[in-house]
């Protein structure tokens, strides 16, 4: 099956990678606009604007893709994926309208809301009064979020009131949520999703701020591994039956059926599940992790998602190997950007058994790669345990050079028993 995927992260460079080790051929796949890292491992197209939903409806029916798989939130927001539905070809990724899952924090309340999701409580505010009298009404530590897209950098969660309100101050323009705090694990589980049903993948847990320790700011995200052994028994079922199918069920009935990734973003309270966000596609880096232990093909579960027939799919399977991923980031990232710096350790660090690495941001001048953002890399693990996949993803990452470069040398640390 020929298949289209459209970004150029470490995620896409991920399911690339999935895709081929179970089952699809590499030449069967281009990326769009994609990277010089994913350039070899399959053709890549930087000719193509993947936010142009025209130009993208043109290029998959001149070319004769018969998948579509749109890995970033971007595109989704911005309606890529309707033009294609309408002209016939199957699309991994959902409408315009379903992206505001992710799209719009309120729009999300508002279906939490009425599918009887549990999440924490929030108030949506439009003036600085409205926040103001919001965070006092909570009170510390303070949760503002901005109701839109802000690139990972719309959440602040401080206990410093002037810092909480001058975010606000910042974000005021695109809405603003203030949320009440939640205290907990985090955990990442995603769903595949037809338009009416769901089928599970693993939970994955992300590494949000930039420095050990969780200090330092929020990001993308620094890391993740699966699975999570001090889930309790039956979360994955909870969490369908009380989130993701409630949620699907709701989208539906107000006419905005999602096909595509269900990104369960969710805190493990006292109290119980809560979601702290919703997202409209794979995670970064959790899909490092997360299909690197998938076994059953993945391009016949997205296929049979896009296609509307999930329950024809097969039961996603999991290695019982563990997995890590740790992000090396740029000097500065997330605050400021550097200049272009030349990267290299690549085939290095994937010589270390169980290695794997998923380029995010490099582009090739004269036969030689350059780091070309915030987020370069993932140095992905599979292992035994953890103590193993620990211990290759961090040799790996020692073969990478970039100057300035940083990471997280605490990622799986507390289930590695190391
Ligand atoms: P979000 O973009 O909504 O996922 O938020 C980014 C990060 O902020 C999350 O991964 C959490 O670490 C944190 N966060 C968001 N909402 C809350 C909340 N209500 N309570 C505690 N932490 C939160
Ligand atoms: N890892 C967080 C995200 O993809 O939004």
């Amino acid at each position: 099956m020929k298949i289209l995927v459209l970004g150029g992260g470490a995620r896409e460079h991920a399911i690339v990678k999935a895709l081929v080790r179970t089952g699809t051929n590499a030449d069967q796949i281009v990326v769009a606009p994609g990277n010089a890292g994913i350039a070899n491992d399959v053709t890549c197209d930087a000719g193509l604007i993947m936010m142009d939903p025209g130009a993208v409806t043109e290029y998959a029916k001149n070319k004769g893709f018969e998948l579509v798989i749109i890995g970033p939130e971007a595109p989704l927001i911005e309606g890529v994926a309707d033009p294609l539905r309408e002209a016939g070809i199957d699309v991994f990724g959902p409408s315009k309208l379903a992206a505001q899952l992710e799209g719009s924090k309120a729009f999300a309340k508002q279906v939490m809301a009425a599918a009887g999701v549990p999440t924490g409580r929030a108030h949506e505010c439009t003036t600085m009064e409205q926040v103001e009298s919001a965070i006092d009404d909570f009170g510390a530590p303070y949760v503002v979020k901005a109701d839109g897209l802000a690139a990972g950098k719309g959440v602040i969660v401080t206990s410093d009131r002037d810092e909480a309100l001058k975010h606000a101050k910042k974000f005021l323009h695109l809405g603003i949520l203030v949320e009440e705090f939640l205290d907990g694990e985090e955990v990442s589980l995603f769903f595949l999703a037809d338009g009416k049903n769901v089928l599970a993948l693993t939970p994955a847990q992300d590494f949000k701020r930039a420095f050990d320790n969780d200090e330092g700011p929020n990001t993308g995200g620094m890391g993740s591994y699966t699975p999570l052994p001090w889930l309790p028994k039956g979360f994955v079922d909870e969490v369908r039956d009380t989130i993701a199918i409630p949620t699907i069920r709701e989208l539906s009935n107000i006419g905005a059926p999602f096909v595509g990734l269900l990104y369960c973003g969710l805190i493990v309270t006292k109290a119980g599940i809560r979601v702290i966000e919703f997202n409209a596609r794979f995670g970064d880096p959790e899909t490092q992790v997360v299909l690197r232990r998938l076994l059953t093909p993945l391009e016949s579960l997205l296929h049979k998602a896009a296609a509307g027939h999930l329950e024809a799919a097969p039961e996603p399977e999991f290695s019982n190997d563990v997995a890590v991923a740790v992000v090396v980031a740029s000097e500065g990232y997330p605050d400021t950007s550097a200049p272009d710096r030349e990267l290299s350790g690549i085939s290095e660090a994937e010589s270390v058994e169980g290695v794997e690495v998923c380029v995010a941001a490099a582009k090739e001048v004269d036969g030689k790669l350059f780091a070309n953002g915030g987020r370069v890399l993932s140095v992905v693990a599979l292992g035994k345990d953890f103590k193993h996949a620990r211990k290759h993803a961090y040799e790996a990452v020692a073969h990478i050079k970039l100057d300035g470069s940083h990471f997280r040398t605490d990622i799986a640390a507390k289930v590695a028993n190391d």
